[in-house]
């Protein structure tokens, strides 16, 4: 219960599914979490919207002030459904804003604080950073930008004395809203849910609690020689 004891954690979009129950597991696990996400939002320690980046300079500037950082979790993030010709340009720039460009602006300022003491950033891409699919055009592209944009950090922060490492995480179709909110957009949800269950080799869709466990161990120092990895939580979906 504690493999994260007196390690200081920041989350974005820490009031969604996986974000809170990251949050959950780090103080589980003798952490401190910072809970961010979009002001209003429930239970959350900052308001923080990861496009932002004066709210990123102002919320690293305050945790700076009298604290330390040992791990940052990119979790913000919307999916919208759209194939390349019905994406419009509007919506495509805001799933880059959150999905890409948030990342981009929490591991750069991030870095600066968690290098003071070396530590660990984890940024949740998903399965279609790896495959393709019809009607996730903006998806596809902003979360395979999340996973190579974690292997550019992941080799800076192996030069920085001491050092940060910096892992991807890719689950599949996890329990909640925008899992709910995805099924709500096609025709029949309850027969479509159902239908992609069938198609994951273990015959469900994931937890939140369970990529918060993965999570965890990136975060810990059982993963000290892990970084610039990619960790794919998806019950099989892509092992065929
Ligand atoms: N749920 C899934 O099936 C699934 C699968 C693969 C990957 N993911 C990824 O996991 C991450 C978390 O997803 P989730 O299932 O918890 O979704 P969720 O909708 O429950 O939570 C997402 C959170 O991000 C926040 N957010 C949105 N825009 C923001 C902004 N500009 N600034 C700060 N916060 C913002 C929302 O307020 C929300 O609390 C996302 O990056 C998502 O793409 C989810």
């Amino acid at each position: 219960m504690n493999r994260l004891r007196d390690k200081v954690i920041l989350i974005t979009g820490g009031a969604g599914s996986i974000g809170s129950a990251i949050a959950k597991a780090v103080v589980r696990e003798g952490g401190r979490a910072i809970a961010t996400d979009l002001a209003g939002r429930p239970g959350i320690d900052h308001a923080l919207d990861v496009t932002s980046e004066a709210d990123w300079q102002h919320v690293i500037g305050d945790i700076g002030k009298d604290g330390r950082l040992d791990g940052l979790i990119n979790a913000a993030g919307i999916a919208p459904l759209g194939t390349v010709e019905g994406t419009d340009y509007a919506l495509w720039r805001k799933v880059m804003a959150i999905n890409l460009d948030g990342t981009f602006l929490g591991c750069k300022h991030g870095m600066g604080l968690i290098k003071r003491n070396g530590g660990s950033i984890v940024n949740i891409s998903s399965v279609s950073g790896l495959v393709g699919g019809h009607n996730l055009a903006a998806y596809n592209a902003s979360k395979g930008g999340v996973r190579l944009l974690t292997k550019s950090v992941a080799l800076h922060g192996a030069r920085q004395k001491p050092q940060v490492r910096c892992n991807s995480v890719h689950p599949t179709f996890i329990e909640g809203p925008m899992t709910d909110a995805l099924f709500a957009e096609v025709g029949n949800p309850a027969e479509t849910k159902a239908r992609m269950e069938r198609q994951i080799p273990l015959q469900r869709f994931g937890r939140p609690a369970e990529v918060a466990d993965l999570c965890v161990y990136l975060l810990s120092d059982e993963s000290a020689f892990v970084t610039g990895a990619e960790f794919v939580i998806d019950g099989g979906l892509t092992a065929a």
